[in-house]
C-alpha cells in the first residue's frame, strides 16, 4: 500500500533572539504512515514531537528532508509544492487537533465543529448533520450552544477534535489529545479516533502520554532527541 505520507530525514532548527547557536530539534527525523493506520508517536518532553507534527502537517517548514503526500491519488511534493497547493491538501486532506485548540470564542461548540466545512462550501445541512455526530460522539451532545468559555479545558479539547473531523480528512494530527482530560473522557477520544481509522480510513499520527492509546494504536514510534528511533510493529 502507498503510505499517504512519507517524510525522510527532516531536520529543523530555531533561531532564539539573543542566542549565537541555534537550537537543532530535529536531526533527521523520518515517518511513513499508511491510510487507515493509526501511530502512537510517544517519548519524552522535548523530544522533538510537536514541532514534528507542525512540520507533517504543513504549518511550519522543514529545513531540510523530503515530506510526500498521496492523497486521493495524488501525489504532492511538500517542500517544492507552491503554497497554494499545500494549502489546498491541508484544507481537503489533513485534520489537525493542537494542545492549544484556539476554538473561536465568538461562536459556539457546534458552530465551531461546522466552520471547516462552511468554509469548504459543503451544504449547511451535510455540515449540521457530521458536526452534531461528531460532537455526539466526543460526549458534548449537550453543550452545544455553549461558548468556548463557558466550557472547561477538557470539553473544548473534545470540541477541538470534533472541529478537526469534521470535513472528514484522510490524515488527522494530534498533539496530545487527552493531555487534558480525565480517564472516562480520554477513553472516549480514544474510540472516536479509532473508530474514524476503522470506518472512514482516516490515518492518525498522535503525540501521546497515554499508554491506552499506545497499546490500542496500530503502531507506536518513538521519538529521542529529534529522530525517531523505533519502530514497533503491534
Ligand atoms: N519556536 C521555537 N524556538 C526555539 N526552540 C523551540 C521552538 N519550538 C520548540 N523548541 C525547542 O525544541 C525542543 C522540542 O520541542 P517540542 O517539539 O515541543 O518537543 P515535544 O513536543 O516532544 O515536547 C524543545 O527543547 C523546545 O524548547
Ligand atoms: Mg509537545
Amino acid at each position: 500500500m502507498t503510505p499517504i505520507v512519507h517524510a525522510q530525514h527532516v531536520t529543523k532548527s530555531f533561531h532564539t533572539a539573543g542566542a549565537d547557536v541555534a537550537t537543532t530539534v530535529l536531526r533527521g527525523a523520518s515517518i511513513s504512515v499508511l491510510p487507515g493506520e493509526v501511530v502512537a508517536l510517544m517519548g519524552p518532553s522535548g523530544a522533538g514531537k510537536s514541532t514534528f507534527l507542525h512540520i507533517l502537517a504543513t504549518l511550519d517548514t522543514a529545513d531540510a528532508g523530503t515530506i510526500e503526500y498521496v492523497c486521493k491519488g495524488q501525489r504532492y511534493d511538500v517542500v517544492r509544492a507552491q503554497q497554494s497547493t499545500i494549502t489546498t491538501l491541508r484544507h481537503s486532506s489533513i485534520g489537525i487537533v493542537f494542545q492549544f485548540h484556539h476554538l473561536l470564542p465568538e461562536f459556539t461548540a457546534l458552530e465551531n465543529v461546522m466552520m471547516p466545512g462552511l468554509i469548504r462550501g459543503d451544504a449547511e445541512a451535510d455540515v449540521l448533520h457530521r458536526a452534531k455526530e461528531l460532537l455526539q460522539s466526543v460526549g458534548m451532545e449537550h453543550r452545544l450552544t455553549h461558548m468556548p468559555r463557558e466550557l472547561s479545558g477538557g470539553e473544548q479539547q473534545r470540541v477541538a477534535i470534533a472541529r478537526a473531523l469534521v470535513n472528514q480528512p484522510q490524515i488527522l494530527f494530534a498533539d496530545e489529545p487527552t493531555g487534558n482530560l480525565d480517564s472516562d473522557h480520554a477513553h472516549a477520544i480514544t474510540d472516536v479516533l479509532l473508530t474514524m481509522s476503522a470506518t472512514m480510513g482516516t490515518a492518525c499520527v498522535i503525540a501521546t502520554h497515554s499508554s491506552e492509546l499506545a497499546q490500542r494504536a496500530h503502531r507506536v514510534i518513538r521519538m529521542v532527541d529529534g529522530l525517531c528511533l523505533e519502530d514497533e510493529r503491534g
